[in-house]
C-alpha cells in the first residue's frame, strides 16, 4: 500500500521565495507509510524499530525474535542496567549482519500498567524522530502496544501513524538555507506485522490515520504560517485548495456579501483593515439534506493587535495564531471530505484582521448583528466572539443537528486550564458528552466548564442587548455567555483553545508550535456521530 504525501510547495511559491525554501519544504516530508505482513527480524531497511515496556528482563514477540537474532544483546544491556525500557528512553544496537538492517532501535514504553493510547503515540514519535536524527532512508517498525500493551490492533496502529507523523512535524519553510545538522526524514516508514490476520487492517487503519494527519499538519502550518502571509484571503485560498481536494463545497463571502447579510459585528471588527474580511463556508455533502447536518464555526483572526484596545507589544507576535479556530475547521472538513463520512458537515471560518486605525470600531461602539440583536464594545480586543456571534447567526441556516465553535478566545483560558485542556461550555448535555468522548480518543484534551446565569448579568450593556467584555473575572465564564446570547436555538458547544494553539513546550508527538488542536477532536466526534 502507499499513501504518497503531497507537499506544501505552493506556500513558498506563494511567497515567490523560491530555490533553497522550496525545496526544504519538498524534502522535509516522510513520503510513505507501508505496511508489510512478516518478521520484523527479517525486514530490510536502514533501522528496525521494536519496543520494551519498563521492567521486563526477557522480551517477548517480535522484540524477543529481535533479541534472539542478535543472539541475547538486548537482554545483555537490560542485564547491564543500559537500558530499563522507561517512557522515551531509546537504545540503538548494531547488528553486524544478524539481522538484514544494520541498526535496531528499542523504544521504551513505561510502565505496563500505565500504558495508554497516549504513550502509544509518543513512543511512535520518540522513536520516528531519532530515526531522523539517525539520517536513516528507511525504517521497520512493530505496531506498539497492540501485544501485552493491551490495545486493539487497529488503535495502536492508528497511534504508531499518528505519533510518526506529527512527531516529525517541522516548519522551516522561511529559512533561506537549512539550519545546521538538519536531516531530511525518512523516504518511508513500514509497519511491519507477522500475522496475516492483523496486516489488512493495519492497512485499513493507516489509510485513516494518513487522512487525519494530514488535516493536522494543515492546521500547523496554517497557523505557524506568518500573518503576512496568511491573510484572510490567503485562508481563503488555502481552505478553496482542500475543497477541490477533498470534494467539498467552497464558498467565501467578501465584505460586500457580509454587509448585505446583516453581519454588522463582524464587519465591525473587518472594517479597519486593508485586508478584506472572508467568511469562509465548507460544506461536506453539502446536498444531503436527509443527513443529520453539524456546523463547525473557527475563529479566524488571521492577526489580533486587540485594535484600539492595543494588545502590549511583548509576545504579540503569537497573535498570528489567532486563526488556529478557523484552521482546525477548514482541516476538519478536509478530514470528513476525504474520509467520506456520512454527515453533512459545513464549517464556518469568519476571518479577519483586527487593527486600529482612522476607521476602526472603538469602544462604547454598538453594532448590529446578522440576528438583529445589538451589541455594545467595551474592548475591541474581544473581537473573536464577535467574528463568532455573526457565524452563530449564520449556523441556523442548516438547522443543524449541532453547532461547535471554537477559537482562541480568552487569555482566561490559559489562566484557568494551561496548555494542558482547552475548556468546553455546552447548552446540551449529549452534545458536551460526545465531544469529551471524542476528546479522549483523539488526545485533543477537553474540561467542561459551567454556562451559569450569573455570568449573563456581567455582560449586561447599559445602552445596548449585550456588551462584548464582562471584565476581569471569569473573563471566560462570560464570553461563553456572551457567545451563547448569539446562539439561536439548536444544541451548541463552544470551545476555547486559546492556550492550546501555539505549544512553547516540546512534546515527542507535538513539536514546538502550532498544535493542530481541534482537527483530531473533530474528526473524533464526526465519526463517532452516528453511534
Ligand atoms: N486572541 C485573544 C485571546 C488569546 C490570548 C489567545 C492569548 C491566545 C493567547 C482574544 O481576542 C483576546 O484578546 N481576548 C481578550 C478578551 C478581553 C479583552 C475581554 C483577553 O482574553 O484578554
Ligand atoms: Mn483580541
Ligand atoms: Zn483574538
Amino acid at each position: 500500500m502507499r499513501v504518497v504525501f503531497d507537499t506544501n510547495v505552493f506556500v513558498a511559491a506563494m511567497l515567490s521565495l523560491k530555490g533553497p525554501a522550496a525545496q526544504l519544504l519538498e524534502w522535509r516530508i516522510l513520503v510513505e507509510i507501508r505496511v508489510i505482513q512478516g518478521s520484523i527480524a527479517e525486514a530490510a531497511a536502514d533501522l528496525v524499530i521494536v519496543n520494551l515496556f519498563q521492567g521486563v528482563t526477557t522480551p517477548a514477540g517480535a522484540t524477543g525474535a529481535v533479541d534472539a537474532a542478535l543472539g541475547g544483546a538486548i537482554q545483555a544491556a537490560i542485564a547491564a542496567g543500559d537500558f530499563a525500557g522507561k517512557t522515551g528512553e531509546t537504545l540503538l544496537l548494531y547488528t553486524h549482519g544478524k539481522l538484514p538492517a544494520p541498526r535496531v532501535l528499542i523504544v521504551g514504553l513505561g510502565e505496563a500498567t500505565r500504558f495508554n493510547l497516549t504513550a502509544a503515540r509518543n513512543a511512535a514519535a520518540t522513536a520516528a524522530r531519532r530515526a531522523r536524527d539517525l539520517g536513516v532512508r528507511t525504517a521497520a517498525t512493530i505496531v506498539h502496544g497492540a501485544g501485552i500493551g493491551g490495545l486493539e490492533s487497529a488503535v495502536a496502529a492508528n497511534a504508531l501513524v499518528e505519533g510518526t507523523r506529527l512527531g516529525l512535524y517541522r516548519f522551516e519553510g522561511y529559512r533561506s538555507k537549512p539550519p545546521k545538522d538538519w536531516k531530511p526524514d525518512p523516504d518511508w516508514v513500514a509497519i511491519v506485522e507477522l500475522d496475516p490476520a492483523r496486516a489488512p487492517i493495519y492497512e485499513t487503519t493507516v489509510a485513516r490515520a494518513e487522512a487525519v494527519t494530514k488535516g493536522v499538519i494543515l492546521a500547523r502550518d496554517l497557523v505557524n504560517t506568518p500573518a503576512n502571509l496568511m491573510t484572510p484571503t490567503i485562508l481563503a485560498e488555502r481552505a478553496a485548495a482542500v475543497a477541490e481536494e477533498t470534494g467539498l463545497r467552497f464558498q467565501a463571502l467578501g465584505r460586500a456579501e457580509c454587509k448585505a447579510l446583516g453581519m454588522g459585528i463582524y464587519m465591525a471588527v473587518a472594517e479597519e483593515s486593508e485586508q478584506d474580511p472572508k467568511f469562509i463556508i465548507l460544506e461536506h455533502n453539502g446536498d444531503r439534506d436527509d443527513l443529520p447536518a453539524v456546523v463547525l464555526a473557527g475563529k479566524g483572526v488571521t492577526f489580533d493587535s486587540g485594535g484600539i484596545s492595543l494588545k502590549p507589544g511583548e509576545e504579540m507576535w503569537r497573535m498570528k495564531g489567532d486563526m488556529a479556530g478557523a484552521a482546525a475547521v477548514i482541516a476538519a472538513l478536509g478530514v470528513a471530505g476525504r474520509l467520506k463520512l456520512p454527515l453533512r458537515v459545513i464549517g464556518l471560518a469568519p476571518c479577519a484582521e483586527n487593527l486600529p486605525g482612522g476607521r476602526a470600531q472603538k469602544p462604547g461602539d454598538v453594532f448590529r448583528g446578522m440576528a438583529g440583536k445589538t451589541m455594545e464594545v467595551i474592548s475591541t480586543d474581544a473581537e473573536g466572539r464577535m467574528l463568532l456571534a455573526d457565524a452563530l447567526a449564520y449556523a441556523a441556516r442548516y438547522r443543524p443537528a449541532a453547532v461547535v465553535d471554537i477559537a482562541t478566545l480568552t487569555g482566561a483560558q490559559s489562566i484557568a486550564l494551561g496548555p494542558h485542556a482547552a475548556a468546553v461550555f455546552a447548552n446540551d448535555d449529549p452534545l458536551a458528552a460526545r465531544l469529551l468522548a471524542a476528546a479522549e480518543t483523539s488526545d485533543d484534551r477537553l474540561w467542561r466548564l459551567p454556562l451559569y446565569e450569573e455570568y449573563a448579568e456581567a455582560i449586561k450593556s447599559q445602552v445596548a442587548d449585550v456588551k462584548n467584555s464582562g471584565g476581569r473575572y471569569s473573563g471566560i465564564g462570560s464570553s461563553a455567555k456572551f457567545i451563547e446570547h448569539f446562539t439561536e436555538g439548536y444544541p451548541w458547544a463552544h470551545i476555547d483553545m486559546a492556550s492550546m494553539s501555539l505549544a512553547e513546550e516540546d512534546k515527542p508527538a507535538q513539536p514546538k508550535g502550532a498544535t493542530g488542536y481541534g482537527v483530531r477532536l473533530f474528526t473524533a466526534l464526526l465519526e463517532g456521530w452516528g453511534s
